[in-house]
């Protein structure tokens, strides 16, 4: 409790460049995780982490750091989360605020919806509306930058899995982001094409352009889930 006093005092002091500092070094300290808890994480999963390629090594260097200082000692982490680009936040984080919200928002402009009144169309008809349309598209564009940029974690320390089992721990999402960081970022720019492609339909104001980017992005969403949140499923399913 001090010490968070200390810190705030500090920071205040010394302004938002030490804050961004300070915050990721009290972080990494808080993070550090007992082996044993790591060690009987990774018996859990041991079948799931071997099927992904996952070492116990890295596995529990991972799991220990809770991420943190693992990810920053990453070579090239710091070429697009420098000092003056600091990762704050999670991939989950950016799916909740940025990525889902988006996406909703353009599936749910243009749809049919069925009631006991038969059926309604529903599609961006005023100004407003297509610039509602426009505003997801451009967080959809921007977001996916985000998801480009190294360093990040899957998730918040402690976060875990909902469906173990099924759904890797966030220590092992990470790990499998930053060793296939090229198909990651290829998921990710994928998204950020239909964004772009989006942000045009709103110019020509297409809503069944809107209906078929919506269809091609959620084989996208699904395609990079399958291949960091859930690849069990995918090694299950191929037989594996
Ligand atoms: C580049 C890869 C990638 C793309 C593209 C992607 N996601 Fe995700 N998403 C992830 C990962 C990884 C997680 C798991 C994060 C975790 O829980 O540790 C996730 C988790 C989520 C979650 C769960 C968040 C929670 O509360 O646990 C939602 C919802 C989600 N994504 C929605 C979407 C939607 C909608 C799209 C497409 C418009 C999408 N994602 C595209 C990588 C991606």
């Amino acid at each position: 409790m001090k010490r968070q006093i200390a810190t705030a005092v500090c920071c205040i002091v010394l302004g938002s460049a030490a804050l961004g500092v300070l915050a990721s070094s009290t972080l990494a300290i808080a993070q550090q995780k007992p082996a044993k808890a790591c060690l009987e994480s990774w018996r859990a999963n041991r079948a799931a982490n071997e099927a992904n390629g996952l070492t116990q090594k890295a596995y529990m260097a991972q799991c220990r750091s809770g991420g943190a200082s693992a990810a920053s000692a990453t070579p090239g982490a710091s070429r697009g989360a420098g000092k003056d680009r600091p990762v704050y936040l999670t991939v989950k984080d950016l799916m909740q605020s940025i990525i889902d919200p988006s996406a909703d928002a353009l599936w749910n402009a243009v749809q049919t919806i069925a009631d006991n009144e038969g059926l309604h169309e529903i599609m961006p008809k005023s100004q407003e509306d297509w610039a509602d349309v426009r505003h997801a598209a451009v967080r959809l564009i921007e977001g996916s930058n985000l998801l480009m940029i190294p360093g990040r974690e899957a998730a918040p320390a402690g976060d875990k899995s909902e469906a173990e089992g099924v759904e890797l721990d966030p220590p092992q999402i990470t790990v499998l982001i930053r060793r296939n960081r090229q198909s990651f970022n290829g998921f990710a720019k994928a998204l950020q094409d239909l964004g772009v492609e989006a942000l045009r339909a709103t110019e020509a104001k297409d809503p069944m352009q809107i209906i078929d980017i919506g269809g091609r992005m959620e084989n996208v969403c699904e395609g990079c889930h399958q291949t960091f949140w859930y690849p069990i499923e995918k090694h299950a399913s191929a037989g594996n």
